[in-house]
């Protein structure tokens, strides 16, 4: 079953406020609502007629932050065959690691290790298949903490990791690198923003092109701007929703999407809307 969306409106609201660093008076001025609404807007309470007017001033698409708001969007979960998902926990929230492995090939590629790998070994021991690769996409911890415990478990296989995010032991890459392994062929795009030096993987070999994008954007939502959001954005306007329609996108947290879906779901990219 897929997990629950990372974020809802009120979470998007707060990642565009601080990313534009608007102050609630300045939006409590540009809105003409009381400062009590916005502040109840950012624990989760709604009124449609609040939301239509907060959205414009931050950017935000207003239609799909109502959907948020009231629950009414889950992405289609697309069917991969050979892409496997593994949770685990940081603190309350999810993260997400991938595995992704052709039916006649004995051999996978992982993606991030969340906090804890025991079921990815679990999966490669129990089917006998070896590792070729672990690609990170960045250096968070919820997302590599278990990446020493991984690659000493399997025979220390390459381990990847942008050269502006360096972690130990890893191979450090940009732009330009490529991988073929396991049967897959493998590029990147730097998608930074919410971190330094954010990795986007692109696979190609698997029945549907698939992104593991990180921390960049998430079905419905993206990263905080921690970085910048401002670079956020773009990188997500420019490098990934560019992608083919029916590119599957592997979030660091929360559940798949398709960039399809989030160009037309995601409130943060109202200009890819088609009405
Ligand atoms: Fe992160």
């Amino acid at each position: 079953m897929a997990i629950p969306l990372e974020d809802f409106f009120e979470d998007i609201i707060s990642k565009a406020q601080r990313g534009l660093g608007i102050e609630t008076s300045v939006l409590v001025e540009r809105t003409g609502l009381d400062r009590e609404v916005i502040q109840g807007l950012r624990r989760g309470e709604f009124e449609v007629d609040t939301i239509s007017k907060v959205a414009p001033v931050l950017g935000l698409d207003t239609q799909t932050l109502i959907a948020s708001a009231e629950k009414s969007w889950f992405p289609i979960q697309p069917e991969v065959p050979g892409l496997h998902v593994f949770h685990s926990y940081y603190g309350d929230m999810i993260v997400n690691a991938y595995l992704m492995q052709l039916p006649e090939k004995n051999e996978a590629i992982v993606f991030d290790t969340g906090t804890d790998c025991t079921e990815i070994l679990n999966y490669l021991r129990g089917s006998n298949i070896g590792l070729a690769a672990i690609c990170v996409t960045h250096s968070h911890t919820d997302h590599i903490s278990d990446l020493d415990a991984l690659r000493t478990s399997m025979n220390n296989p390459p381990s990847y990791i942008h050269v502006k995010e360096p972690v130990h032991g890893a191979t450090l890459i940009e732009e330009g690198w490529s991988l073929e392994a396991a049967g897959l062929r493998l590029s990147i795009q730097k998608t930074s923003g919410h971190s330094v030096a954010g990795i986007t993987y692109l696979i190609e070999g698997m029945s549907s092109p698939i992104a593991v994008v990180g921390d960049a954007i998430f079905a419905g939502s993206m990263g905080g701007g921690m970085v910048s959001y401002a670079e956020a954005l773009q990188n997500n306007r420019e490098k990934i929703l560019t992608l083919p329609d029916n590119t599957v996108l592997c979030p660091g947290h929360g559940p798949l999407t398709t960039v399809g879906q989030e160009k037309e779901h995601n409130p943060f990219y109202p200009e890819f809307k088609n009405r």
